[in-house]
């Protein structure tokens, strides 16, 4: 699955494609076009800032896509980023329904446009050019106003939603890692800085991690998925969708690709693990284990078992 695919060819599989393309992280839209009464909006991740002088965005919209219409007759488009919160949002804009918009909260921006709540930004923008984009359509805005809220943004990497962290240093300040004298009042801080040293270990141990998970050829969403269906089988597509933190056409794609390897398959229960599947779990959980107890190994029990009390105190009860 790792496999290089060979330059030139332009007869890729799409699934395939899709799926190295989603090594590309970017953060969430919702992008909203009104025309009198007609009131769209469609999830989309291939906005992209064009210009700033002049102020130019660009977003695509799928050729096949109901919104079509009211985006092509619609003067104005606003494109709003998505806060982390907002996973519900996202989905509900991503697949079809009757009015997309009840029970959301909006307000009206520049040119008409729909600009709603809680988001990390917007821009409202004139829609000044189509272009021809394959299986897209290419739109292309001038931004006339916006707005900026600077939350944490939604992410999508990968087939999953994510969040963005700082990215911690590579070498841990000098005193963290030895437990010796800092250099200077910073380090120091930081060397006593339970956030920045959660943040440390998450990074410590991922990177130890992620090379054995990466072996197995499975992304996390994908890897996910098959854990949770070995629990049981599942039939309600919104449901897998929100126990696995990802889009349910992402689900639907994923089983799609899980069925082409036998993994899944389709019974009157709904989407169920084979047992080639079970054993992929077994294989995962196992890998999962062995790396716990390797970095775990020169910590005592009773060390562990307080470390895993406290994250789960902060995780339960943030102040
Ligand atoms: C994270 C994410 C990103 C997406 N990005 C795009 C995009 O850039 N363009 C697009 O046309 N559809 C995109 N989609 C799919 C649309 O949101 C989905 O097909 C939606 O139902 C289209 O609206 P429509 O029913 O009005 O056609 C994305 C979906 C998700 C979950």
């Amino acid at each position: 699955m790792n496999a290089p695919h060979p330059a030139g060819s332009t007869a890729f599989d799409p699934r395939i494609l899709r799926r190295a393309l989603g090594n590309f992280a970017t953060g969430v839209t919702i992008v909203t076009a009104r025309d009198g009464e007609d009131m769209v909006g469609v999830t989309a991740n291939s906005f992209s800032s064009v210009s700033l002088d002049p102020p130019l965005v660009l977003w695509s919209i799928d050729k096949r896509s109901g919104s079509l219409p009211v985006f092509r007759r619609a003067t104005h488009f606003a494109v709003n980023v998505l806060a982390m919160d907002q996973i519900e949002l996202s989905n509900r804009y991503a697949r079809p329904h009757e009015d997309r918009y009840a029970g959301v909260s909006w307000r009206t921006g520049e040119g008409g446009c729909i600009l709603l709540d809680g988001t990390s930004a917007n821009f409202q923008c004139e829609k000044v050019e189509i272009l021809e984009g394959g299986d897209h359509w290419i739109l292309i805005g001038r931004v006339r106003a916006f707005e900026d809220r600077g939350t944490a943004p939604l992410l999508y990497h990968q087939g999953s939603y994510a969040m963005a962290l700082p990215h911690p240093r590579r070498q841990p300040p000098q005193g963290v890692a030895a437990g010796g004298a800092a250099a200077n009042d910073l380090q120091a801080r930081l060397a006593d800085h339970p956030y920045f040293l959660m943040t440390q270990a998450v990074r410590s141990y991922q990177e130890s991690y992620q090379p054995r998970q990466i072996q197995t050829g499975w992304r996390p969403g994908e890897a996910r998925l098959l854990m949770i269906l070995n629990d049981g089988p599942a039939r309600d597509m919104a449901a897998l969708a929100r126990q696995a933190d990802m889009p349910q056409h992402q689900v639907e794609q994923t089983l799609d690709l899980l069925r082409s390897r036998d993994l899944v398959e389709r019974t009157p229960d709904g989407e169920t693990l084979t047992e080639a599947g079970a054993t992929q779990v077994r294989g995962i959980w196992a890998m999962a284990r062995s790396h716990e107890e390797r970095v775990f190994a020169r910590f005592d029990r009773t060390q562990v078992e307080t470390f895993k009390q406290v994250l789960r105190g902060i995780i339960a009860a943030p102040a």
